[in-house]
């Protein structure tokens, strides 16, 4: 496990409003593309955050530009296997930490087709490592990152949390299992509080351009795979299918701001005294668009048409999943603000800012052995 912590020294301001009552959250898959913008977003509402990854999907630097745009620290960040229990348990020995948000999984639907046991050896087994190690250091709120793809082909028009769940990918599946022992452990241990999010589309960038969805490899998700059509890196982007039942035959999707998503955590956070138990939560703006309309919105900000040519259907895709987003609105008065404008014209500025993604990006923290 490697452990870094800031130079103090260094100075940054403060400059954000504390949090009520003051605490401290570990994020794990702090460095990822969700992850790490809402690292600022709770860093700018007064959080004290250690964070933990193993950048099997994401870079350290990242940490550094989280600083940057939040002008102050990350209290602490380890390298290290969320499976991992006794480095885990080493995290939780130093601080003492109040709550965790839960990000660290492998997230690519194909992907978990290939590799069914890595994806619930890290997703499942991740989860239950990390709820043994909570447990045994009295922590025991929770919000974890889940995925509207545990809906799988199961309804049409916007689905409310009450939808039957019928997740049909390894990688959906790992995700329903960590809700469904999420519930277990609420209802057999009173003192855990679960908000499990139901994450719809998350797409953009931050409006800095220093964060951003940076895939590695072919962009398997159509907002990246535009964006670097856009800039050039690829020729065209690929639309699968346009036979749907739908207004102009491309899926249709809840694209919802990663900004707002980011949101959507500190406000659970501000929630998870609310109730005991385990509480689900579509993540979503409630709005559905095709792929069609994406294109035509890049194409608006990137000020060029987006080369497109119409391919088969992608095997495993349904025609629409749209967010019934009420839930969040009605318990917490919070709902999405950015609409598709701007989640391309920051996820543009992203890629124009880094072409490469983070590859090259200068700078990082400084390293020390151990937790100490
Ligand atoms: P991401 O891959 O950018 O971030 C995940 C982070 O977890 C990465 O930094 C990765 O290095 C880290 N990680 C992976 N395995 C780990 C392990 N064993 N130990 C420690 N760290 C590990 O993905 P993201 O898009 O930020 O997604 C975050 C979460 O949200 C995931 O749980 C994902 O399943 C879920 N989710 C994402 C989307 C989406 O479209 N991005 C939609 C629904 C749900
Ligand atoms: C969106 C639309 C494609 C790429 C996935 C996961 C889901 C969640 C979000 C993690 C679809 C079309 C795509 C391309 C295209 N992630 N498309 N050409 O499949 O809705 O959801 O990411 O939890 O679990 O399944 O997102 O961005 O891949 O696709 O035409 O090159 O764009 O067919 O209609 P998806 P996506």
């Amino acid at each position: 496990m490697t452990h870094s912590e800031p130079d103090h020294q260094r100075g940054l301001a403060g400059g954000a409003r504390p949090a009520s009552p003051p605490s401290t959250v570990l994020v794990t898959g702090g460095a990822g593309f969700i992850g790490s913008h809402t690292c600022v977003e709770l860093l700018d509402h007064g959080y004290e955050l250690i964070a933990v990854d193993n950048y099997s999907n994401s870079t350290p630097q990242v940490f550094s530009r989280v600083e940057r745009i939040a002008d102050r620290f990350v209290g602490a960040v380890y390298e290290l296997d969320i499976r991992d229990r006794h480095a885990l348990s080493a995290v939780f020995d130093r601080h003492s930490v109040d709550a965790v948000v839960h990000f660290a999984a492998h997230k690519a639907v194909g992907e978990s087709t290939r590799m069914p046991v890595e994806y619930y050896d890290t997703n499942v087994g991740g989860t239950t490592a990390l709820l043994r190690t909570m447990r045994e250091h009295g922590v025991h709120q929770l919000v974890f990152s889940s995925s509207s793809s545990v809906y799988g082909d199961a309804g049409h028009g916007s689905l409310s949390e009450d939808t039957p769940a019928r997740p049909t990918s390894p990688y959906a599946a790992s995700k329903w299992l960590c809700e469904r022992i999420l519930d277990d452990v609420c209802r057999r241990l009173p003192e855990f509080t679960v908000l499990c999010l139901r994450y719809f589309n998350p797409v953009g960038a931050h409006p800095s351009g220093l964060l951003g969805e940076a895939p590695v490899g072919v962009p398997e998700n159509l907002m990246p795979y535009v964006a670097q059509v856009a800039i050039g890196l690829r020729e065209r982007l690929h639309v699968f299918g346009d036979d749907y039942a739908t207004v102009d035959g491309t899926g249709i999707r809840d694209y919802i701001h990663v900004m707002d998503t980011a949101e959507a955590h500190r406000v659970a956070l501000d929630h998870l005294a609310d109730a005991p138990g385990m509480h689900v939560y579509n993540l979503g703006v409630g709005r559905g668009r095709s792929v069609l309309e994406v294109v035509e919105a890049f194409g608006e900000v990137s000020g060029s048409p987006i080369p497109y040519q119409i391919v088969g259907r992608r095997p495993g895709d349904v025609a629409e999943l749209v967010a019934d987003a009420t839930a969040a609105a009605r318990d917490w008065g919070w709902q999405a603000t950015r609409d598709l404008i701007d989640m391309c014209r920051d996820a543009w500025r992203f890629q124009q800012l880094n072409p490469h993604g983070y590859a090259g990006s200068a700078g990082g923290r400084n390293a020390m052995s151990g937790p100490g």
